[in-house]
């Protein structure tokens, strides 16, 4: 593995073993060993937007595993993109680091550093996707049911980055998944062929023996939580889509995670969310705030993949 920018970019087998390693990775840490396997070694954090999960969890993955981070601002550099063209910038830091990741708005601008890198390039979450953070969400719900295998996930709100990210890490991992989001606000329908395509290659499935579409879409909360295991949401405004906060806070009425939505669901479902969390809106903080709640696993779990994967492209 060279770069880690989709999901996609990893055979089911790959992200199999990401997520042994995290778990091993996990385990070693959490009992005082240490793994320095990447000593030595520099990683470039080139970020245009927030970030606090993210940004810290890399930053301690790196120094666990015996090397450094430097954290970069487009200010700092002049803009990116803007003061030099990607591809010169993606060639001068692997002069100088072993691995760069970056928080993009645009996805294009990772794969334009990728390409022209000749170091590992990570995706830390673009417009498009945010792989990182479907594996951390794998690992915890691996970790809260002991299997991944056709368990139920449904997606309550925007088709976004982390909805398309989870989509492929599902039907790579041989999991269903049910997105409910407002009309308009559904994932593109490439993306949905595309995971159900790789959910058909993965089980081999035959003309004659066609199952039903492992990941689908609709336009009815409660009936998509129906014997879901996990419910998951994330914001209805994405970074970057500020001017639309008043339209899309009315558009996603009825899309919220809350105690009447639950009422739908089986009674031990576990509740999901990248986080940050904007209760009152796609949660309510009673929701964020319950037993059901594994958030605050998933955000812990964001570390424990973050090593695995430096270890992998960088080791
Ligand atoms: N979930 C997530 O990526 O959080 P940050 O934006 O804080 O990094
Ligand atoms: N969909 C959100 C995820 C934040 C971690 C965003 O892109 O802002």
């Amino acid at each position: 593995m060279k770069v880690f920018l989709c999901i996609n970019d990893c055979s089911s087998e790959q992200l199999g073993e990401l997520l042994a390693e995290s778990k091993e990775l996990k385990n070693l840490y959490k009992s005082g060993g240490r793994d320095l396997c990447l000593s030595g070694k520099t990683l470039a954090m080139l970020f245009e937007k927030p970030s606090l999960r993210t940004r810290i969890s890399f930053q301690v993955a790196m120094t666990d595993l015996g090397g450094s981070a430097i954290y970069v601002k487009p200010e700092d550099i002049g803009g990116v993109g803007k003061r030099e063209p990607i591809k010169d910038m993606a060639r001068v830091l692997s002069r100088y680091v072993d691995g760069i990741m970056a928080r993009t708005f645009e996805h294009g601008t990772v794969t334009e550093l990728a390409a022209f890198a000749t170091v590992p390039v990570i995706n830390a979450l673009t417009d498009f996707s945010h792989p990182c953070q479907a594996m951390a969400d794998v690992l915890t719900i691996a970790e809260h049911c002991g299997q991944l295998e056709s368990v139920k996930i449904a997606f309550i709100g925007d088709g976004n980055n982390v909805a398309r990210s989870l989509a492929f890490a599902c039907a790579k991992l041989g999991m269903k998944m049910v997105i409910a989001a407002p009309a308009g606000y559904e994932l593109d329908a490439e993306s949905i062929r595309k995971a159900n395509q790789i959910s058909e290659v993965r089980s081999q499935k035959t003309e004659d023996r066609k199952e039903a579409d492992t990941i689908v879409q609709t336009n009815d909360a409660a009936k998509a939580v129906v014997d879901a295991r996990f419910i998951y949401t994330d914001t209805w405004v994405s970074m970057g889509q500020e001017d639309e906060k008043q339209k899309r806070r009315a558009d996603f009425e009825g899309f919220q995670v809350n105690a009447e939505l639950l009422k739908s669901a089986p009674a031990d479902v576990k509740i999901m969310h990248c986080l940050p969390a904007h209760r009152g809106y796609e949660i309510t903080d009673e929701v964020v705030e319950s037993a059901n709640s594994i958030m605050f696993d998933q955000a812990e779990n964001r570390l424990h993949f973050q090593r695995a994967l430096l270890k992998k492209l960088m080791g």
